[in-house]
């Protein structure tokens, strides 16, 4: 996946998606060219609602991965160390823990790379970038949520810009910025400005009368156009 990262993408959230079609919903956006598909995933404890889990993932991993694409998988779950092996084993390619979640981030962080995985740690709105300075060495995303997780089809919170930047300078050029929430065509390029390379986008591609188009319009709106 990290060959993905190379340069600015929007990765569409499936959470937006109709859960009756979703092996034909994924393909689509990957026929308007999205390679980076967002798995969102909720316990009903860090956050109220409950979604879906590593089966989902086992079921799309085929199809992702047949067309060079790869699973983004932000967990928004209490305890996520104990799910690590779950997901590996479905297929993610990327696993994203809150640092709000996760007990013993560092040890967490390890254990996902250890599994052949890409490592990320996500910052709630509310939390100081400061928090992701500890294991800046185990991170290959650091995500900085632009709304409060739980729900798609929120407004982006505009000081999440500032924040961007701020983790940009705190990790440097190497570690992938990702933001999620309330991303669309206005939105997408002052993430991208900011130092954003992996954006977010559910409601906005998915809500949309032709999903395809849209995609196209962030793609481009944020410089991440093919
Ligand atoms: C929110 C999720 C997001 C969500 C974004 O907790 O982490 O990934 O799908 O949805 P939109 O793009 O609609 O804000
Ligand atoms: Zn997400």
């Amino acid at each position: 996946m990290k060959s993905l990262l190379t340069r600015p993408r929007i990765a569409p959230s499936i959470l937006a998606a109709d859960f009756a079609r979703l092996g034909a919903d994924v393909e689509t956006v990957m026929e308007a060219g999205a390679r980076v598909i967002h798995v969102d995933v909720m316990d009903g404890r860090f956050v109220p609602p409950i979604t879906m889990g590593p089966n989902v993932v086992a079921a799309l991993s085929p199809q992702v991965h047949a067309l060079g694409g790869a699973l983004d998988v932000h967990l928004m779950i209490e305890s996520p160390a104990d799910q690590v092996d779950a997901f590996a084993d479905a297929g993610a390619d990327s696993l994203i823990v809150h640092v709000e979640a996760a007990a013993h981030l560092d040890r967490t962080l390890r254990s996902i790379r250890d599994r052949g995985m890409l490592a990320g740690a996500a910052i709630c709105p509310g939390t100081s970038v400061e928090a992701l300075e500890p294991v800046a060495e185990l991170l290959d995303i650091a995500l900085v949520m632009s709304v409060n997780p739980g729900w798609g089809g929120q407004s982006f919170i505009e000081a999440s810009v500032e924040r961007i930047k701020r983790v940009y300078d705190l990790l440097g050029p190497h570690v992938a910025i990702e933001v999620d929430g309330g991303i669309d065509a206005a939105t997408a390029p002052l993430a991208s400005a900011a130092g954003a390379g992996l954006l977010v986008a559910g409601s906005a591609v998915y809500g949309a009368a032709d999903p395809k188009a849209a995609y196209r319009e962030i793609a481009e709106s944020a410089g991440a156009s093919d």
